[in-house]
């Protein structure tokens, strides 16, 4: 298959852009779309057939549930039966969060197809705030189920190009939106009881959640729910260290890259280095960090080494994708 890669950037260009993305999606494609927080491999999320085409490019297991973007607040009730008891909590953090980088995981109605929840009682949506995207499923008219649009366990994609060094010729079309601003995945939270677990942590901290409800600890780490928690997911080809100490790493790799979060010079044993954030600021960190993370991974290098930071905030969030790239 022949992968087009079209811009949407300039008005004119949107447009176009739509209306060969609808077009697509209707005859039952799944095709490359950006959001705000990575690239989504976007289909229909109420065809059956359309989604398994998703699992199939990406080579995904069937076991791993899609995340189902609406194309409004009225889908909510449509798509999820929430409890009276959690009814006010989802509507105050839809309110506060949507559109934007949260993913709620209600119980479903039996509208959503099994392939998309793998077989779960509940279905993972939220509402996209990337302007390309958000065109394009108002002019679909319907729910689009879309998973980060890589291979399944590597690097998310946060550029038109990561998409096609993934995915080329095994989709029909990629939708270049420019660089995802956020670049890490969706915050996922699941409510139920009147609280909240956090199921993935991202762009939304668990400090601003915790601002509307009670936050539940997650169930087990050894049968997890969102395959996103497998621990070694996001991962790099080439092995990754996490350090507090990149200066004084001990290695006998000839040839090592690091991933730092301050600018500063490093000693002569490195070859490649990559400073997530020039003037220390968590968020550009964030936005950055998928893309140092597959360049260092393309250096032809033996070893990664990536520096430590505070678990506070985003902070969180990075640390949980650089300790996954570490474990394999
Ligand atoms: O930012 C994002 O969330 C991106 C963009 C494209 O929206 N999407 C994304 O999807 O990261 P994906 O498939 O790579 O990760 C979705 C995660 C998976 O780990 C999946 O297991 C979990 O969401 N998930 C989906 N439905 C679920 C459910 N019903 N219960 C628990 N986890 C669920
Ligand atoms: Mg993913």
């Amino acid at each position: 298959m022949k992968t087009q890669i079209i811009p949407a950037a300039t008005p004119k260009e949107v447009a176009a852009a739509v209306s060969v993305a609808v077009e697509h999606l209707r005859a039952g494609e799944a095709i490359a779309l950006p959001t705000e927080t990575v690239y989504g491999l976007a289909a229909d999320a109420l065809n059956a057939d359309a989604c398994l085409k998703i699992f199939e490019a990406k080579e995904r297991p069937r076991f791993d549930p899609l995340i189902v973007h609406l194309p409004g607040m009225e889908w909510l009730d449509r798509l999820t039966s929430i409890s009276s008891r959690d009814e006010v909590l989802v509507r105050a953090l839809v309110e506060e969060f949507w559109p934007g980088p949260l993913t709620i995981v209600l119980p479903r109605r039996a509208i959503v197809p099994d392939v998309v929840t793998a077989g779960l009682e509940t279905v993972a949506v939220r509402i996209s705030a990337h302007p390309v995207f958000a065109q394009i499923i108002e002019a679909f008219d319907g729910p689009l189920a879309a998973p980060s649009a890589n291979r399944f366990g590597r690097i998310s994609p946060t550029t038109a190009a990561h998409v096609a060094a993934e995915l080329d010729g095994k989709i029909p079309l990629i939708v270049d939106g420019g660089s995802s601003s956020h670049g890490l995945e969706s915050t996922i939270v699941a409510v139920r009881e009147g609280a909240m677990e956090i199921l993935r942590h991202g762009p939304i901290s668990a400090e601003r959640l915790a601002a509307f409800g009670e936050l539940r600890a997650a169930r087990s780490k050894q049968t997890p729910e969102a395959p996103g928690q497998l621990p070694s997911h996001y991962a790099p080809r080439t092995p990754l260290r996490l350090t507090s100490d990149v200066e004084r790493i001990e290695s006998a790799e000839r040839r090592m890259g690091a991933l730092i979060f301050e600018a500063r010079d490093l000693p002569g044993n490195f070859c490649a280095t990559r400073v997530l954030s020039l003037s220390g600021d968590v968020r550009e960190a964030a936005a950055n960090l998928f893309r140092y993370l597959r360049e260092l991974d393309e250096a032809n290098l033996d070893l990664i080494v990536a520096e430590e930071i505070p678990e506070t905030g985003l902070g969180r969030a990075i640390m949980d994708r650089l300790r996954r790239a570490a474990a394999r």
